[in-house]
């Protein structure tokens, strides 16, 4: 075993104070967005950013980007460079519910925020499948 080096404790320490100030104990749900692809299929390039910069600026808005006081928790979202299907998109993906949603533009994520993340109903309009992943100690 390697003794730790004064590097690796700096290291550490400014990897745990990430760890905290993005709340990563307190996300309530995790979205990935196919947006800024290598290869756009789904969607063009620009609609893809443009649903990433909206779904962006409105969790922002509205205060669900970071744990607070009122909620302590927090809704994390991530840029996926492609979600494998490649078309009818922006596809976007909610973990844990693993809903799927196809052409995913500015006005179907308002949707989605306010009846999924913030009233817990799937949008059907937008629905492309359903799929929670399996609980690892329950098998
Ligand atoms: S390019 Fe968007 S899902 Fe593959």
């Amino acid at each position: 075993m390697t003794q730790q080096t004064t590097n690796d404790s700096e290291g550490l320490e400014t990897l745990q104070e990430t760890v905290e100030e993005l709340g990563l104990h307190k996300i309530q749900r995790h979205i990935f967005l196919c947006a800024d692809q290598t290869k756009p299929k789904c969607c063009s390039h620009e609609e893809g950013l443009a649903s990433w910069n909206y779904l962006k600026r409105r969790l922002t808005e509205l205060g669900l980007d970071q744990p607070s006081a009122e909620v302590p928790s927090c809704v994390f979202r991530t840029k996926a460079n492609c979600l494998r299907v490649c078309c009818s998109g922006p596809i976007l993906l909610v973990y844990p519910d693993g809903v799927w949603y196809n052409q995913a533009t500015p006005s179907a994520i308002e949707e989605i925020i306010q009846h999924h993340l913030l009233n817990n109903q799937v949008v059907e309009e937008y629905f492309l499948a359903t799929h929670p992943l399996p609980n690892v100690d329950s098998e």
